[in-house]
């Protein structure tokens, strides 16, 4: 009987273990929740820009808040994707100003659907 339960305790961690190993392995999208797969300039990125940028780097307030520089329209953000500002300030890399300005950094998950859409070819899709 002793034996038996021990067996059991022993099965089912053993069992537990590689059952999440496994799914941390197998789907590593699905267990952080993070989707990297549909990645699109109007589902994602415009979204991020909109929430997290927009209200300084917007084409009516850029010259106010935004130092200038829009990220208001697909043409204006492929601009700074093109010349690697875009990533350098949100990514807080060493020669570009880190963004959003004053405001920490974008979550680990939305830096990486940024990175996956312009792996994808940075399109107007
Ligand atoms: C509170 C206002 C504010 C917010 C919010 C903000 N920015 Fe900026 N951003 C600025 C200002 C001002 C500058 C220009 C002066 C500077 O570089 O600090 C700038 C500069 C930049 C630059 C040029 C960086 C360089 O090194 O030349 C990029 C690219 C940029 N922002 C992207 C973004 C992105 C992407 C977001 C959102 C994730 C964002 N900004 C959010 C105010 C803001």
């Amino acid at each position: 009987m002793k034996i038996n339960s021990l067996l059991l305790v022993l099965i089912s961690v053993v069992f537990c273990s590689c059952y999440n190993d496994n799914m941390e392995e197998l789907y590593p999208e699905l267990s952080s929740g993070c989707d990297t797969t549909n990645v699109t300039y109007s589902l994602t990125v415009a979204p991020i820009l909109n929430n997290y940028c927009l209200n300084c780097h917007s084409t009516s307030a850029a010259n106010g808040s935004g130092g200038g520089i829009k990220l208001g329209s697909f043409t204006d953000v492929v601009t700074y994707e093109a010349n690697g500002k875009l990533l350098g300030s949100i990514k807080h890399l060493g020669g570009y100003s880190p963004m959003p300005k004053g405001g920490g950094t974008l979550s680990d998950c939305k830096i990486r659907q940024l990175d996956k859409w312009i792996e994808k070819g940075a399109k107007n899709d």
